[in-house]
Order: C-alpha cells, then sequence, then structure tokens
C-alpha cells in the first residue's frame, strides 16, 4: 500500500463487528477500501458486513466478513480493533496471517471499573503487547484511540478530533495516517510506538472528560500544526 497506488488495498477490520471497528469499517468502504470484517463468528461477520453494506452510499467498496484469522489473511493492512482484555487470544488467531503486513492497533487497556483512570499493562501498552506477540516480521502502528465511537457511523459527521499516530516503522505510519485521513481524520506522527502508551492513556482521561462532562466524544486536537 502507498500513497500514490490508485485501487485501494482490502483491510481487515478485526473486531470490526464493535462499536469502534464498526464505524471506522463504514467510512474506510465510503472511502473505496474494500473491507473484510473479522469476527469469532463467520455469521456475525457476515451479519454486520450486511447492515453496514446498507448504510454505504453509491460508489463505496464492498464490506464482507469472516472469521477473524480468514479476514487476517484477506486484508493487505490488518486493523486490530478488540477490548484488550480480548487482545492477547485474539492476536494469537491472526499472528500467521499478519506475518509481512503492518498491524495498526486500536485498542486501550482499561482496567474496570476504574476505566477513567490510566492504566498500563505489563508490556508498556496495547500496541507494544502486540507488537511483541506478533513478532519482527510484522509492523504495528497504533491509531484512532483517541476517537469515539459514538458518531463514527454517521458518515456526515465531522470528527474534529486528531488521530495521534505511533510506530517504529515510518511506512506502517504513514499508512495510518493514510487511513486516517480517508475515515475524514487528521493523523499525525506522534513518534515510536512506545508513545502508545501515553496515547492510549489518554483514552482513560477523555473517558474521565465525558462522564464529568454528561457527553460522549470528548478528543484532543494538536495545535500549531498547518493544516488545510
Ligand atoms: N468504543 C469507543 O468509543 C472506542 C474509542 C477508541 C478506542 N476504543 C478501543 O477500541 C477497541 C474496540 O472497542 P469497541 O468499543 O469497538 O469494543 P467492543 O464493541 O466491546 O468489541 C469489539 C469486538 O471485539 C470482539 N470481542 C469482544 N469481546 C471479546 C472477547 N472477550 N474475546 C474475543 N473477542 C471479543 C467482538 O467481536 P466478535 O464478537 O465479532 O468476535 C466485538 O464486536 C477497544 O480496545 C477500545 O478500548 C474504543
Amino acid at each position: 500500500m502507498t500513497t500514490n497506488s490508485h485501487a485501494k488495498p482490502p483491510l481487515a477490520v478485526i473486531g470490526g463487528t464493535g462499536a469502534e471497528g464498526s464505524g471506522l469499517v463504514l467510512r474506510w468502504a465510503a472511502a473505496g477500501y474494500p473491507v473484510i470484517i473479522g469476527s469469532r463468528s463467520r455469521e456475525k461477520a457476515e451479519t454486520v458486513a450486511t447492515e453496514l453494506s446498507a448504510e454505504l452510499p453509491p460508489g463505496s467498496a464492498p464490506i464482507a466478513g469472516d472469521e477473524n484469522a480468514a479476514a487476517a489473511a484477506a486484508g493487505d493492512v490488518v486493523v486490530l480493533s478488540v477490548p484488550y482484555s480480548a487482545q492477547e487470544g485474539t492476536v494469537a488467531q491472526i499472528a500467521a496471517a499478519c506475518q509481512g503486513k503492518v498491524v495498526v492497533t486500536v485498542g486501550v487497556p482499561l482496567k474496570p471499573p476504574k476505566v477513567s483512570t490510566v492504566w498500563r499493562p505489563a508490556g508498556g501498552c496495547a500496541a507494544q503487547e502486540a507488537q511483541a506477540q506478533l513478532g519482527d516480521g510484522v509492523r504495528v502502528a497504533a491509531a484512532f484511540q483517541n476517537v469515539s465511537a459514538a458518531h463514527l457511523k454517521d458518515l456526515s459527521y465531522a470528527v474534529e478530533c486528531d488521530i495521534l499516530v505511533t510506530g517504529d516503522d515510518k511506512e506502517a505510519k504513514a499508512i495510518a495516517i493514510e487511513l486516517a485521513a480517508a475515515a475524514g481524520m487528521f493523523g499525525i506522527d506522534a513518534g515510536p510506538l512506545a508513545n502508545a502508551s501515553v496515547v492510549e492513556g489518554l483514552t482513560a482521561l477523555l473517558i474521565g472528560v465525558n462522564i464529568r462532562n454528561k457527553i460522549k466524544s470528548s478528543g484532543i486536537r494538536i495545535t500549531g500544526i498547518p493544516r488545510d
């Protein structure tokens, strides 16, 4: 996948049946990326794919569904959008199919019941743990941690917050930034994958802001960067 390619590469969105993943699936398909939703259940993936397809404007790319490993195998880029508690098991299912590819992690480690308090897992953060589990044959970038699922499925909704993208591989980050743009968001290179611990932690902070202000989608925006 390159920024000047004409045909859009297929994306696998593991956990694309969920709140966050389904919004991203819809936006990417609307932007012309064929998407394969990954799920523990092929039937569930196909059902959600059919439901989301009905919401797509004319000219969109197709959305399909399959089991996690098969979906990961079908995607040129794999997006992982599952709860942190499910990450290790899900990564084990897709690891073989991800070798040689870029994996974009969306997940945030949250420790119920204190989901508005920053909590870091033993491996540093969810993205670093995914990278360690997937191995050197996979280039992990972390992105989309701070964008609420609340309005993602409304294609007319202009997302205001920025997407902080971290990773140790430049091309992987460039792909994630390209995917942010395709979904109508502004992606910013936020440094190495170790910095994902800050980005993931911000989500817990934003959940607290949402609760205290009785809103659903607070976000963050970086100032000082020229943008169109
Ligand atoms: N929701 C948000 O606003 C938001 C915003 C930013 C980041 N995030 C992060 O993005 C990730 C996904 O969030 P979400 O709200 O979309 O989560 P979700 O709807 O609860 O779950 C997403 C999908 O993960 C799979 N899953 C759930 N529990 C599982 C388990 N115990 N074992 C294996 N698979 C399981 C399910 O897919 P199948 O049943 O189809 O397998 C589910 O549809 C999380 O890490 C979250 O912290 C969420």
